[in-house]
């Protein structure tokens, strides 16, 4: 057993300038924006020093050794075989599904997202010229699966592609094996495609087994895109670069013809530590923030029962995100505003993520037991 991760001091937290810490003034405690509060990667740290040291700062060359790093990082965390040269790089994954989606679809086309889900989706739509259809997610009492059959229906309406957000954030489900299978399968029946949003993958739980898109058969391969990055799990955000994978001739066909400048958007700092990220010296890190997220998921459940009898949480299989049903409370649809006004403390609103968030909250566990215990305790007051 990995010895967990121990997240910065808050005094030191606080003098960072990125979104999460710089946003609201310091009185309220940040669970908002998907950033975590972890010291980076040694070997990240070390590289990019390294890089500063003799001003390697210039733009990102056409080959470099993250496709390499990549191939192996799949091959040892996820078992999947990734072609390396199939892989490229843009700046980050929400443009990389714009531009794979303008190299699919055509405009006006619908394209599936399966709220709740991360907001960007949204917006990335419309942006790549696409309609959004709504095929919500399906809530059970163990939490949430797609909505095969709607998705199918949706298809069979004229949806030209999906977006697949693989683990799924809000609510931190890893699709099965057998569920990828089947939408592949449906898909490509329809002549459909699938671009896979695997951004949290690195980050499932003890115990469960993440499928990648792209190694859940035949059909996925034909229809598939995945994008990725390390930005996620390592907290490179600020470094701008994401990966665009793809497993057949047809797909690769596609990433190959996009515009010059997609590639081009690559940020240097970001494949020099996506390098250092994915390379086997990292995993002692990565398993130890892995152990302190296990711990944490456990964690906010009895925080909940704790400070708010009535909520409902569902501990997520992946990523460091807890969608929390606050209707039992009374905090009407949309708390967030309301909650950071009272109890200065800064969540995600539930609507963002689509009409099915109302009354949902999202809070970012990524940080110390004791600014968790010290946010509900907040929240809980307000109870
Ligand atoms: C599912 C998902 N995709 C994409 C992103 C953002 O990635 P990027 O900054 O590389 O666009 C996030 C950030 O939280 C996310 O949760």
């Amino acid at each position: 057993m990995t010895d967990p991760i121990d997240a910065l001091p808050i005094e030191t937290l606080r003098r960072r300038g990125s979104t999460k810490w710089a946003k609201y003034p310091a009185d309220v405690l940040p669970l908002f924006v998907a950033e975590s509060d972890f010291p980076l990667a040694p070997a990240i740290t070390e590289a990019l020093a390294g890089a500063l040291a003799i001003g390697d700062t210039g733009y990102t060359p056409p080959t470099h050794p993250l496709q390499a790093a990549f191939v192996d990082f799949s091959a040892r965390r996820h078992g999947w075989e990734v072609d390396a040269t199939r892989v490229r790089t843009t700046g980050d994954v929400v443009m990389g599904l714009v531009e794979i989606m303008r190299g699919v679809i055509s405009p006006g086309d619908g394209v599936i997202v399966t709220p709740p889900v991360y907001p960007p989706f949204f917006d990335a739509v419309p942006e790549a010229g696409g309609e959004v259809i709504r095929v919500p997610l399906v809530a059970d009492a163990e939490g949430w699966r797609l909505d095969l059959a709607g998705i199918d229906a949706a298809f069979a309406a004229g949806a030209r592609a999906m977006l697949l957000c693989n683990p799924h954030n809000p609510t931190g489900t890893v699709h099965d094996r057998d569920t990828l299978v089947e939408l592949a399968r449906i898909a490509r029946a329809h002549g459909a495609f699938i671009i896979s949003d695997e951004i949290h993958a690195p980050l499932v739980r003890d115990g469960v087994a993440f499928t990648p898109f792209l190694d859940a058969g035949d059909d996925a391969r034909e229809v598939g895109f995945a994008v990725t990055s390390a930005s996620k799990a390592y907290n490179l955000a600020g470094l701008k670069c994401a990966l665009m994978v793809t497993a057949s001739d047809r797909t690769t066909d596609v990433v190959s013809h996009l515009p010059v400048e997609v590639e081009w958007r690559t940020g240097w700092f970001g494949v020099i530590a996506g390098v250092a990220a994915y390379a086997p010296e990292s995993d002692a890190w990565l398993d130890a923030v892995r152990a302190r997220l296990d711990l944490n998921r456990e964690l906010v459940g009895e925080l909940v029962a704790q400070h708010l009898p009535g909520a409902q949480y569902v501990v997520p299989d992946a990523g460091y995100l807890a969608w929390i049903d606050v209707r039992p409370l009374g905090w009407g649809d949309d708390a967030a505003e309301w909650i950071l006004e009272n109890a200065r403390v800064a969540v995600n609103p539930g609507p963002t993520f689509g009409e099915e968030g109302r009354g949902f909250i999202r809070v970012n566990f990524a940080t110390s037991p004791e600014i968790l215990q010290d946010a509900f305790a907040r929240l809980g007051a307000l109870a």
